[in-house]
């Protein structure tokens, strides 16, 4: 292995320890053609360095400072190896331990970096990567880039593919900005007796928005709900069953301790007429009021639900009308029945 340009351009670098999977020249090339904007100074942390050809490399190539994270002692010293090769060690910090630890270490002394590698084993790849994000977040320097290597299947970011990602053989690079690292969560709540197809419009059109939507099936206690809310959550789950980014689950108690569980940052409803105006607004301040963090953001009904509610829906089907078009297709079948007092077996379960 080579160092492929700047002022260690053509430098051998030591052998590779066994069981390290060093960045392939070819790889490491195409990487950093990718990054060329990204070359003016600043700072670079190659986690799981390995080899450290990847943080050696953006030192050549005119990074001022590098550190490198690697558990491994006697790989630590082939690292050491390699800055000494390349006669940039004086620009290098060689850091023990696992990258967890030593996130947390380099957070607390206010360290920023431009530039951060993330180059794990692949067996850990996603799952440990994905748990540090927040880290690597308040670690990024403003402009900043996380680059991070994966074999099989690129990496799942905050909930989903984000970033650039380029296939070299059996490597996918990732390459992802800032406001890439966040994972936006939203909880969707309401007493969905039964999900409509307006609240189905509603979740379908947040998930578009939000990383991740929970919808939080309440119980409302000013209403008696037909159904209880487990069973409610199986027919929003039904219907949800082809959006990967939402889940859905029974609420409890205040819908603000439920947000605050979910790690969600907001609270997301439709908005039909203007009749639902007052009592949302006041939810939403009562709400902010006892968790100022929690945004609450409306969606715009569209036009063609903006009269449809879950009231609406119970009563037709009750008094044996048609409620097609009003639920969604695949559950239609069981809201006419239970709804309509056909379905003995489940009521008052
Ligand atoms: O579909 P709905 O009936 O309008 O939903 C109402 C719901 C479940 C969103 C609301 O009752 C709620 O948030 N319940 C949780 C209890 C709570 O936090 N109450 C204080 C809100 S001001």
């Amino acid at each position: 292995m080579r160092i492929i340009a700047g002022s260690a351009r053509g430098t051998r670098l030591a052998p590779v320890p066994k069981g390290v999977r060093p960045t392939a020249d070819r790889v490491r090339e195409s990487l950093f053609n990718a990054l060329g904007q990204f070359f003016e100074g600043g700072s670079v942390l190659d986690l799981y360095a390995g080899t450290g050809a990847l943080g050696i490399e953006a030192l050549s190539r005119g990074f001022d400072r590098a550190v490198f994270v690697e558990r491994d002692r006697k790989v630590r010293d082939v690292i050491l190896d390699n800055l000494r090769r390349t006669r940039i060690s004086a620009r290098a910090e060689v850091i023990g331990g696992e990258v967890e630890g030593v996130l947390a270490t380099l957070e607390g002394r206010g360290e920023a970096f431009d530039l951060i590698f993330a180059d794990p084993p692949y067996r850990i790849a996603a799952a440990e990567v994905g748990g540090n994000l927040h880290r690597l977040r308040s670690l990024l320097a403003p402009g900043g880039r996380v680059v991070i290597e994966s074999g099989e299947a690129p990496v799942e970011v905050a909930g989903g593919r984000k970033g650039v990602t380029r296939r070299y053989g059996g490597t996918f690079v990732t390459i992802l900005g800032r406001s890439e690292l966040t994972m936006i969560v939203a909880v969707c709540p309401g007493s969905f007796d039964p999900v409509t197809t307006g609240h189905l419009d509603i979740i379908r059109r947040a998930c578009k928005i939000f990383d991740h939507v929970v919808v939080a099936v309440g119980a409302n206690r000013r209403k008696q709900a037909r159904l209880s809310p487990v069973q409610r959550a199986r027919l929003i789950e039904k219907v949800t069953g082809d959006v990967d980014n939402v889940s859905v689950e029974v609420m409890e108690g205040l819908l603000v301790n439920f947000a605050r569980e979910q790690g969600a940052q907001a609270i997301v409803k439709g908005l039909r007429a203007v009749s639902d105006f007052e009592s949302e607004f006041e939810q939403a301040q009562l709400n902010r009021t006892m968790f100022p963090e929690l945004e609450t953001v409306f969606i715009m009904a569209s036009a063609e639900h903006s009269f449809l509610s879950s009231s609406a829906v119970r009563e037709i089907a009750s008094l044996g009308g048609d409620v097609r078009g009003l639920v969604p297709d695949s559950i239609l079948e069981t809201v006419t029945e239970i709804y309509s007092g056909r379905d003995d077996k489940i009521m008052g379960s």
